[in-house]
């Protein structure tokens, strides 16, 4: 783990209240896509964790939807802005148990996760699916972004506005090899029970500290640290 100072290069509104932040600073310690940071703001107390979307050497890219006071005030922030993030935390995605067609399913704003563990999927040189749920069209995102990839993309909405309607669990190929998923927790119970394979599953719960110090993650695991990936085989519900 890493307290350090990242500058905001652009923060850009994806949908109403969805938007994309792309940081500068030191990514040293992000190792694996799945993992998280935590993010200090003025003015309140516990930092906010969000997933890493993208990054690479120099940059880290982060998806957020604006809930409450914290992504409030995230979405009203200027380019140039510093920001002191806690980077490297959680553990993150395992690849090696992909196989060769893995299918990702992304619930809202357990979307961003997937994109760089896809990125790294399709290097590898694994044939990717991707399912993305959303509740209606308005509130689609990273549909293109995917698809740029390389990745067989589909999208469901609940209300069938676009794509396949229903859930991501009405979209899953009749072959895949394995399965990543992140997404609300009712999503994620839904795709334990619908999925025939093995898989990774990331929980993004209410978090203090984010590295296993507070017990404010505590469900039956500390999930800041132990998580927020979890094997299939491993949640007790
Ligand atoms: C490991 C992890 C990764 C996450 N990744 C992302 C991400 O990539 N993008 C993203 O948009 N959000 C993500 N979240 C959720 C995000 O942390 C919260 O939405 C955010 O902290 C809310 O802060 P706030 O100050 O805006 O809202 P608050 O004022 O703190 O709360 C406003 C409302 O949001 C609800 N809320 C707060 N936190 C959560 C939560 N974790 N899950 C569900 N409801 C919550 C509260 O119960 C309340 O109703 C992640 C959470 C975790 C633990
Ligand atoms: S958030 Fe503090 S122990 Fe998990």
């Amino acid at each position: 783990m890493k307290q350090s100072i990242f500058t905001i290069v652009s923060n850009e509104a994806l949908t109403r209240d969805v938007f994309k932040m792309v940081l500068s600073g030191d990514t040293s310690h992000v190792t694996n896509c799945g993992q998280f940071v935590n993010i200090q703001l003025d003015g309140l107390f516990l930092r906010r964790p969000i997933s890493v979307c993208d990054y690479d050497d120099k940059t880290l890219t982060i998806i957020y939807k604006v809930v409450g006071k914290g992504t409030e005030a995230m979405s009203a922030m200027a380019p140039g802005k510093e920001l002191d993030i806690l980077t490297g935390l959680g553990n993150g995605y395992d690849l090696s148990y992909a196989g060769e067609n893995p299918v990702l399913l992304g619930g809202g704003v357990g979307v961003p996760p997937m994109y760089n563990l896809a990125k790294k999927l399709v290097a590898a040189g694994k044939k990717v699916s991707v399912i993305l749920g959303f509740n209606t069209q308005s509130e689609i995102f990273y549909e293109n972004e995917f698809k740029a990839l390389g990745c067989d993309v589909t999208v469901t909405t609940v209300d069938g506005s676009y794509g396949v309607k229903g859930f991501v669990t009405d979209a899953l190929p009749a072959n895949y090899t394995y399965f990543y998923t992140c997404g609300p927790e009712p999503m994620l119970k839904a795709v334990y029970k619908a999925t025939t394979t093995s898989g990774q599953m990331s929980f993004e719960e209410r978090m203090g500290c984010g590295f296993g110090a507070c017990m404010g993650c505590s469900c039956k695991t500390l999930i800041c640290k132990e998580g927020p990936v979890m094997m299939k085989e491993e949640i007790l519900w």
